[in-house]
């Protein structure tokens, strides 16, 4: 992988390292480097997560405490991504979720301004809205469509500024949507439901809805490089595997992988909830050339290993 070497010894913070990517991330750090630190307030994050990576020290805190945040060790690297990321809860609690994704994110910036430390920040494809460029670039540009994505906005402008006006290097990230083990997310939630009910399959929206679904060990690989490389300082890349795929094709999908394709029945609400956009579909080319990324991970595959792990297979 590219500039693994270079974060060797470092001393890196993970805010929200106890969730889902932070999980992953921290995982395949601690085999970098022995100074990794997880600052998280595990208001969604896991204990499992964290002593699942037992390298990691954690230090429970919320990134709206900056005198704590303030108090941990000096920081090289700055991996910034703790944050509320349910969009239908920040269109119901749009403070609470200005607070977490604006407001702890200028805490989390003047944390690295004061020890000088580089910061890679996870945004999300929500900064997007409903796009009409498909496959969308970095250079859409802002067209927030929920709280939750005007509160990345709001995050990406801060670090633009701490880049601009103090001299701070700075990667911004967009993920699509992120899976794999230990996620929440559609995968998830059909998986629940299917457990509790095989023969019923209720999907939230008209199911025309689609998402460009990237494995977690590939977002993992790019986000070692963007903290590693230089060259990828004062830069936004699209994390996205760089397709599209309805709701109710990933339904099929699944309903197939589990043998269940003819004795499910799969209905629609019609009604999504507020803030949900139509298409997710990032163009990926900016990540691939500059940062040499190659997702390889197949949607189907990786769905097959999640429901072998939750040891539904048959
Ligand atoms: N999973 C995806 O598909 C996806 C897509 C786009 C963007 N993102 C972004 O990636 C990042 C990680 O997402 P995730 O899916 O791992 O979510 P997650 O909910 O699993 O992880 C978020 C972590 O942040 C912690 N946290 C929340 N508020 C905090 C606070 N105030 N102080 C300290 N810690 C706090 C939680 O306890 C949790 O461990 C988030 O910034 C999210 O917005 C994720």
């Amino acid at each position: 992988m590219v500039g693994m070497g270079e974060l060797q010894g470092k001393k890196i913070v993970v805010t929200g390292g106890a969730g889902f990517i932070g999980f992953h991330l921290c995982k395949k750090l601690s085999e970098l480097t022995s100074n990794l630190t997880i600052y998280d307030n595990l208001s969604s994050g896991k204990m499992e997560n964290v002593k699942d990576v037992p390298k990691a020290k954690l230090v429970k805190g919320d990134i709206l405490d900056l005198k704590k945040l303030n108090s941990l060790e000096k920081a090289d690297l700055i991996y910034h991504l703790a944050a509320q990321v349910v969009v239908p809860y920040s269109m119901e609690n749009p403070i609470i979720d200005f607070d977490t994704n604006a407001k702890g994110t200028l805490h989390v910036l003047e944390k690295a301004r004061k020890d000088d430390s580089k910061v890679v920040f996870a945004s999300s494809a929500a900064v997007y809205g409903n796009s009409t460029v498909f496959p969308t670039p970095e250079s859409y540009g802002f067209h927030p469509f929920s709280c939750y994505g005007l509160s990345k906005v709001v995050g990406e402008e801060y670090c633009d500024m701490y880049r601009s006006q103090y001299g701070l290097d700075i990667v911004i990230t967009r993920f699509a949507n992120v899976y794999g083990l230990r996620c929440h997310g559609v995968i998830h939630d059909f998986l629940d439901k299917l457990t509790a009910n095989p023969g019923k399959l209720e999907i939230i929206g008209t199911g025309l809805q689609s998402r460009d679904f990237v494995h977690v060990s590939d977002v993992v690989n790019a986000l070692v490089t963007m903290g590693s490389e230089d060259s990828a300082n004062g830069q936004v890349y699209n994390l996205g595997y760089g397709t599209t795929i309805t709701i109710i094709d990933l339904a099929k999908m699944m309903l197939k992988i589990l043998g269940l394709e003819k004795k499910t029945f799969v209905t629609t609400t019609g009604v999504s909830w507020q803030g949900d956009v139509t298409e997710i579909w990032f163009d990926n080319s900016k990540a691939r050339k500059e940062l040499n990324w190659n997702p390889t991970v197949s949607l189907e595959e990786s769905i097959k290993e999640v429901i072998a792990d939750r040891k539904l297979s048959k």
